[in-house]
Formats: structure tokens, sequence, C-alpha cells
């Protein structure tokens, strides 16, 4: 009978000879074994040659999700309990509920005295839309984009907002031209676009005597990347990424020059009450103490609050930073070692450490159709799942296809470390079955 090596060094063992087919996705829906406990190593062998051999190990915690991201280490739902449920949002517990979490975020992530701090609906998304539509459409914006999320926000500018807009875009691996930014100009730009795991490397293209507003969606840097907050008038986020908090709210962070803007223009279209931050001409400055626009679950602003404090008994933003950096490092060790993929920036000084993107560079999955890389990658991610290694490694639906794995600080190294022979391993037991 025909051996069939498998050809990878590592971790992985050459064919000897076949002795069983055992499938895990069958193993686990027939619902005798489940997932084997780590240590519980085993061979797999398949159309009678063995592929593999998987690792030794499983992560701890095998989340590596770009959002919603991991819990922290140790989140139990009883981190809870003191949640005031079934108590108003405008009571006076629930308020300060609501203060505590602004303050909370302005001590953790050093925002400057004179920015303000808003709790609004509907995620990142809601904050950044909120902004724009406020906003935008005084002057001219310079739009960069080079992922997804960029992009999405450039279809806002110009198909929905029909604003004068200049675009800067690049493709998925590469960044825009932020020599191009015109301090004459309003400008949107994502800090780290989660779908292409390009990060800016800081903010010096932008101008400090600038007349426009910089509007920054800041989702999945905020927490992991410094933020330089004197060249930022908007910053947005949600709470479900870096911090592992749960989705749902965003965080609209104004410096005095959007709070200016938001004073002096009134956009020419019509402004949903969910976007409107300002009356009679003035902010709204309660939206900046806790009287949210609409109510708030108090479970998730409990659970926000749970993981500013455990950040803060961490060391602070200096440890969430170097959490997310020795997380991305402990990725970018096998990487460099693994002949089939590689990252899909090339430039180190541009990679994001939080949405680590992989593309796969192995000649035979790159010969294959767009639509085939992709089943390809959705087999891995399958062969992952059925063993609780990973989950939801998949690279972004528009990204070009190929793997993300997330490294911001709610992820332990530990778990990126183990997971790495897994990854091995899934690829090659997906490739043993084209
Ligand atoms: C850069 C970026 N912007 C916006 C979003 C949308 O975030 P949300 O679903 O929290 O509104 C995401 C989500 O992954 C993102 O990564």
């Amino acid at each position: 009978m025909a051996l069939k090596p498998v050809g990878f060094a590592g971790n992985l063992f050459l064919a000897v000879a076949p002795q069983k087919i055992l499938d895990p996705e069958i193993a686990l829906s027939n619902g005798c074994c489940g997932p084997r406990p780590p240590n519980g190593a085993l061979t797999i062998w398949k159309d009678g040659f063995m592929t593999e051999t998987m690792p030794a190990a499983r992560p701890a915690r095998p989340y590596f999700s770009s959002g919603p991201c991991a819990k922290r280490p140790g989140w139990s739902p009883e981190n809870l309990n003191a949640a005031p449920l079934g108590r108003s949002h405008r009571s006076k517990i629930g308020k300060a509920r609501l203060k505590d979490a602004i303050d909370r975020t302005r001590a953790l992530l050093g925002v400057p005295d004179e920015y303000r701090i808003g709790i609004v609906p509907a995620s990142d998304t809601g904050a950044v839309e909120m902004a724009m539509w406020t906003m935008l459409g005084e002057r001219p914006v310079d739009m960069f984009a080079w992922e997804s999320f960029g992009a999405g926000w450039i279809t806002d500018a110009v198909k929905q907002l029909g604003l004068d807009a200049r675009l800067h875009e690049a493709a998925y691996g590469e960044i825009s031209d932020l020599g191009a930014a015109n301090p004459a100009h309003d400008v949107v730009f994502t800090w780290n676009g989660t779908t292409s795991g390009v990060r800016v490397p800081n903010a010096d293209w932008i101008s400090d005597d600038r007349e426009g507003v910089v509007i920054c969606d800041a989702t999945s840097a905020v927490f992991a990347q410094p933020l330089d907050w004197q060249k930022l008038d908007v910053i947005t986020y949600s709470w479900q990424k870096v911090l592992g908090g749960e989705a749902a709210h965003g965080m609209l962070i104004l410096s005095p020059r959007a709070v200016k803007r938001l004073e002096s223009y009134t956009p020419p279209r019509p402004l949903p009450k969910l976007f409107r931050l300002t009356k009679g001409g003035k902010l709204i400055e309660d939206i900046f103490e806790g009287a949210t626009i609409n109510t708030p679950s108090m479970l998730c602003v409990e659970d926000y609050l749970d993981t500013l404090k455990w950040a803060a008994k961490l060391g602070g933003l200096s440890a969430l930073h170097q959490r997310a950096d020795e997380n991305a490092a402990a990725l970018a060790v096998w990487v460099k070692k693994t002949p089939w993929l590689d990252f899909l920036c090339a430039d180190a000084a541009l990679r994001s450490n939080t949405s680590v993107c992989l593309k796969i560079t192995d000649p035979e999955i790159g010969a294959l159709d767009e639509k085939a890389q992709r089943a390809f990658v959705k087999a891995m991610e399958k062969h992952l799942e059925a063993q609780e290694a990973a989950y939801d490694i998949g690279g972004y639906r528009d990204a070009p296809p190929g793997l993300r794995i997330w490294c911001g600080a709610t992820v332990e190294r530990e778990d990126i470390e183990t997971l790495c022979p897994w990854l091995d391993w899934a690829f090659h037991t997906a490739k043993s079955s084209i």
C-alpha cells in the first residue's frame, strides 16, 4: 500500500501505515466522544492514509475572533452581579455607573481633559456614522481606506452623504498615501484596518495646524496601540474589541475642534434622534456625563466596567499594549518558520498587533480559484472548531482568502503559542482532502 508522506517539518510525523479511518467531525457529531481533552494527541487517518498528527495540547481559551473578541482572562458572569438590573439608567445608581465608565475610560486611555467622552448607540458603526452625519459637508473631505471598513466609510461619504470627497485608497495589505491629507480638508480614516491587518504607523501625517476635523475609527486599535490624541478630533470604538466587552455600545470621543464644528455647522440633511448631539446650536453636554441618548444595557455597562478594572489592575494602558505586542510577536515567530503562509501586510512597521491577517502562500492552494481558496480556509476553520482548538480564525468575507488571528490584550500568549501547531495541523488536514 502506498504511503502518503505529509512532507512538512515541525511537529508532524510521516505516514507509516494505515490503521483506521477516524474523522474528527464524525467523532463529534455522533455525540459519543466530544472533543478530546488537551493532551489527547491523535493521528488522523483519512482515505487509508495518515495525513497529520494532532498537537498534544489545545489552547486553554480557543477564542481568536476579531470581534466580539475573547473575554478577559478570569472573566465570569458572576463579575456582573452588581449590575443595577431592572433599574432605570437615569436613576442615581444607573447614572453613576455610566459616569464611572466614562471616567475610567479617560483615566485608562489618558484622554485629555478637554476632550468629551460619550457612550452612544450602535457600537462603533453608530459612533462613526454619528460623527460623519453631523460634522461632514462643511468642507471637502479626504477619505483614506485600505480595507473593508474604511471602504464602508467611503460608501457613506460618497453614496449616502454626497460629499465632496477625495478618495485615497490602497489594496489589502498596503496603506494609502497618507501624505495626501490636506490640512484644509476634513479627514476620515481607520487607525487599524481590522480586515487587512494594516495600521497607520503614527499620526505624524496629520497637521497640528489643520483647519478640518479628523475622524478616526480606532475600534481595533484603541487599548492596543498608542493613539496621538492631539492629532485626532473624533475617536470612536466599541467595547467588544480589545477589552473583550459586549457589542452594541459605541464610544464617541470629541476634541474641542470637533465640538466647535458641531456647534457652528448645521448639516444640510435630516438627522435622526440617535445622531443628534446638539440642541439649539449647543452641544448636549449631558450625553458626555452619562445621560445617554437612548437606553443602554446596564449589563453591558457593568461588563465594560469589569474590563476597565481588570486593565487597570494589570498595569494600565502600557500593560495592554505589551500584551498585544507580545501576542503578535509570538505569532510572528511561527509565521516566520512556516512555509505555507505569510503576513498579508508585508511591511512590519504597518503590521497590526491586534487583527493579524495571514495569506496562504502554498503554491497548490494559490493555484486554486478564489472560491476554492475560501472553501479551503473554511475547511481549516471547521477542523479547528470541531476539535475546539480555535474559533473564528477565517479572514473577513471581503478580504482576500486567508486567516485572521486576534492578538489583542484579552488573549493569552500561551494560547497563541499553542494555537500555532493546530494551524499547521488544520492546513495539512484540509489539504489532504483536496
Ligand atoms: C475598523 C472597524 N470599524 C467598524 C467596525 C464595526 O464595528 P461594530 O460592529 O462594533 O459597529 C469594525 C468591526 O469589526 C471594525 O473592525
